[in-house]
């Protein structure tokens, strides 16, 4: 008789070394992402020991604060986010690593007075001279700060110490605007010391795809062209611009999506085996599948993607504005809040393979997952039965809220004739594994105390992402989409990516819980 495997103890941490000796400077650290997601997890790394003895972090904003305004200002945001009580011993040891530095970021001589306060901190901490930098800050200081930065000498790395920066997303704005970056930041710094982050890489199922893949014997063999009939990537929420008005309608979401986020899924989704799990044997493969993308002519764009604004409608059962009346939108914006698009990947296990993807604001649910729709079995054999046609079997990644794995097949329903059911075979990761305290950043964070960067984005890729998604972006400039808003909120987007699908006899799949 089968058995099951033994469960892990829901506490057993997931990484189990300790970051080097190092101080994080945070620049924007009087800011939201600091707050929400910064903070808590380096709190949660604190928690799970994963933080090492020789730590400090250095905050720069332009606020006015004291050290100890700063202590009490991240007390309050472990308390918002983290949603567990505080130990007051483990509190008292990550807090009294805290200092913080008030200076603009276009000021020349706010670095000399960084450096004065690392050094300080390094002596007091004994953290090596190992230093990162944290960009939680506006896209346009990314380039000018690293610059300032290597100009005082703390980029300069030597056989004894590192430097590190992280940089945020969005990574440009487009191809030029990316590649523009990339050059400034390789001029100033080894590709080795840049971390590009995508938060969605933190997650652990994004993590699982290679897992699942490559450590399951019944799987591989059959990802590809011949049992695969198409994949579908969703990346739904339910919520509006919230308050970020004047940031996306700049941005609109195939910016906001799909060259970082969607790109990553599909590379995980579609690589070919790495030869190791060392970072760039990893990233080699991503990158590969990013650059068979097959590129979409001005035709194509037309015909092959998808764009929609929402109108008003409903979330949650109340009634909400359309974009065009939230804050900071201009009246008659133009700014798409809903993508969609049909993508083909010109290798030898994907040809003729769609992947679809999809991403909007005000769906009817928070959801994010991956779609792997096999081809479907001969019908012959049931002709002479009730049975009207063969659901084809799905294998479902959940990303986002609940994060898990369901395989969909068919099963006789129980009587007399024949007559068949769908039935769901279900994995949730929480159930099995318990839930771990994680706002995503942890593992991120803690990968570039110790060098890892399987999960940041190399230059190459970045630029590849743009390169799939530009000629939309050109094409939607040059014409301004006419029927603005197309869709009610609460509902899954526009009837033409509905279309999108129907037209290659396909639908997607919509899970509204
Ligand atoms: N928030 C999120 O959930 C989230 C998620 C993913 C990515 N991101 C990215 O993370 C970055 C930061 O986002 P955020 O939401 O935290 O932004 P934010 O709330 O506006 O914070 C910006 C920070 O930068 C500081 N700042 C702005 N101009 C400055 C200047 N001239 N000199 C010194 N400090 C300055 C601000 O503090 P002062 O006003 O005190 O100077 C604040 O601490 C952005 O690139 C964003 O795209 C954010």
């Amino acid at each position: 008789m089968a058995q099951l495997a033994e469960r892990p103890a829901a506490a057993t941490p997931r990484i189990g070394k300790q970051g080097d000796a190092c101080v994080m400077v945070i620049f924007g650290a009087a800011g939201d992402l600091t707050a929400r997601l910064l903070i808590p997890a380096l709190y949660n790394l604190a928690r799970a020991d994963l933080l090492s003895k020789e730590f400090a972090v250095l905050g720069v904003a332009r606020a006015p604060m004291t050290d100890e305004d700063f202590r009490k200002r991240i007390l309050d945001d472990v308390k918002e986010y983290c949603g567990e009580c505080i130990n007051s011993e483990t509190w008292e040891n990550f807090s009294r690593r805290f200092y913080y530095f008030a200076g603009n970021f276009g000021d020349d001589q706010l670095y000399p007075k960084i450096k004065d306060r690392l050094v300080q901190i390094d002596r007091d901490h004994s953290t090596h001279q190992n230093f990162f930098y944290y960009m939680a800050t506006a896209p346009s200081f990314f380039g000018p700060i690293v610059e300032k930065l290597a100009a005082k000498g703390l980029m300069e790395q030597s056989n004894d110490h590192w430097r590190r920066v992280i940089i945020e997303k969005p990574f440009g704005h487009d191809l030029e605007s990316a590649k523009a970056l990339n050059q400034q930041l390789l001029k100033l710094a080894d590709e080795k010391q840049i971390y590009r982050i995508d938060h969605y890489l933190g997650k652990e199922t994004v993590q699982n795809i290679m897992a699942f893949r490559f450590a399951n014997g019944i799987f591989e063999p059959i990802w590809n062209r011949r049992y695969i009939d198409h994949v579908q990537i969703s990346v739904a929420e339910t919520v509006g611009v919230e308050g970020r008005g004047s940031y996306f309608e700049h941005a609109g979401s195939l910016r906001d999506m799909v060259p970082n986020h969607i790109m990553q899924l599909i590379s995980l989704t579609a690589m070919e085996p790495p030869i190791s799990f060392d970072a760039n044997a990893v990233r080699d493969e991503q990158a590969k599948i990013l650059h068979a993308i097959q590129p979409i002519s001005d035709q194509e764009v037309l015909t092959r993607s998808v764009r929609g604004q929402y109108g008003e409608g409903t979330a949650g059962g109340e009634n909400v504005p359309g974009y065009r009346s939230e804050p900071d939108v201009a009246p008659d914006s133009r700014t798409e809040t809903f993508v969609a698009m049909k993508l083909l990947i010109d290798n030898w296990r994907w040809a003729d393979v769609p992947f679809y993807l999809r991403t909007g604001k005000r769906m009817p649910a928070r959801n994010t997952h991956i779609v792997i729709q096999f081809r479907q079995a001969p019908f012959v054999l049931f002709r002479d039965t009730s049975v009207e046609h063969l659901m084809p079997n799905q294998l479902v990644l959940h990303i986002q809220p609940e994060e898990g794995i369901s395989l969909q097949f068919a099963a006789k329903v129980p009587g007399p004739v024949m007559r068949l059911g769908t039935v769901d075979m279900n994995f949730e990761y929480q159930e099995y594994f318990g839930k771990q305290p994680s706002t995503g950043y942890e593992r991120l964070l803690h990968d570039c105390m110790i060098g890892d960067q399987t999960l940041f984005q190399r230059a190459d890729m970045v630029e590849a992402g743009w390169t799939v998604v530009n000629p939309m972006l050109d094409l939607w400039k040059a014409l301004p989409p006419r029927n603005f808003p197309n869709y009610a909120s609460g509902t899954w987007g526009p009837k033409e990516a509905d279309e999108l699908l129907e037209r290659d006899g396909r639908r997607w799949r919509n899970f509204e819980k």
